[in-house]
């Protein structure tokens, strides 16, 4: 188990983690004590996903999450979250507009996220340079963004073709010369993964997108070996060998740290 004791982690930690070439970890937390445990087993950074709408509401997907519903389980994590930087997700449709992006931001900063996550590509540039002037760091997600799981006829592999891979690769430049925070890549070849990771300063994390990325996130849930039918190939379950919640949450960080999450099966090539 990482050393529960170390000091918050800030943005500034995870600038230094890569330029050391250190691995981080992130796992998504909806509560009060499943933040108290990651503190306890050492997890870097914590985020109030979107994901809740499935994992936490049922629904089928992301779409039908609300502001409030983020500002609602962020101020229940931030309560009981004592070192783990706090990302929250901005949901559907709340961004589109920029008075929108920014009572939204309001709303999850004030409920206690240090750093909030928007999914889209290039053309969130101009947002992005508006939150950071107003002291709001951003976590931009590129590859499968769920909320645009209709524009992509399902949860697919992205950025597998050259043209898709260009896009990727520009939206990368763009948005680090907008003043991006941390990327989120998810589900996309390890490859164009390593080679992003490897073109920007900014700190990377990686679902299902190699172990090349800085740092590596799951759905708590899913790595306790609790989801809906077959888990998503990036998926591992640690709840094994009779070890406890926070010996799990441990040997994910342990994994992470050391190099052996994700393995060759958990990639898309
Ligand atoms: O909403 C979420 O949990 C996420 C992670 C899977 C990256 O965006």
């Amino acid at each position: 188990m990482t050393d529960p004791q170390n000091k918050p982690v800030t943005l500034q930690t995870l600038q230094r983690y890569k330029t050391e070439g250190r691995k981080f970890t992130c796992l998504t937390a909806y509560d009060a004590s499943f933040s108290r445990a990651m503190n306890q087993a050492g997890i870097d950074t914590i985020l109030v996903g979107d994901s809740l709408g499935m994992v936490i509401q049922g629904h089928a997907s992301t779409l039908p999450v609300q502001p409030q519903d983020i500002a609602y389980h962020t101020a229940c994590v931030a309560r009981t979250n004592q070192r783990s930087l706090l990302i929250a997700d901005m949901p559907f449709l709340s961004y589109a507009a920029e008075q929108d992006a920014i009572s939204t931001a309001r709303l999850l900063m004030q409920a206690g996220a240090q750093v909030i996550k928007l999914e889209g590509g290039a053309w969130l540039a101009p947002l992005v340079s508006v939150l950071r002037k107003n002291g709001v760091p951003c976590c931009v997600h590129l590859g499968l963004t769920p909320q645009s799981v209709n524009v992509f006829g399902g949860y697919k592999v992205q950025g597998r073709d050259e043209q898709s891979a260009e896009q990727l690769t520009e939206a990368v430049k763009i948005l680090e010369a907008a003043g991006t925070d941390l990327f989120v890549l998810e589900c996309i070849p390890r490859p164009l993964a390593k080679a992003l990771t490897g073109m920007t300063r900014v700190p990377v994390i990686g679902i299902g997108a190699g172990p090349e990325t800085d740092g590596q996130v799951l759905v708590v849930y899913d790595m306790l070996g609790l989801h809906d039918g077959k888990p998503a190939r990036f998926v591992k379950n640690f709840l094994t060998d009779g070890r406890s919640v926070v010996q799990a949450l441990a040997a994910f960080a342990d994994a992470v740290k050391n190099g052996t999450f994700p393995a060759a099966e958990h990639c898309f090539d």
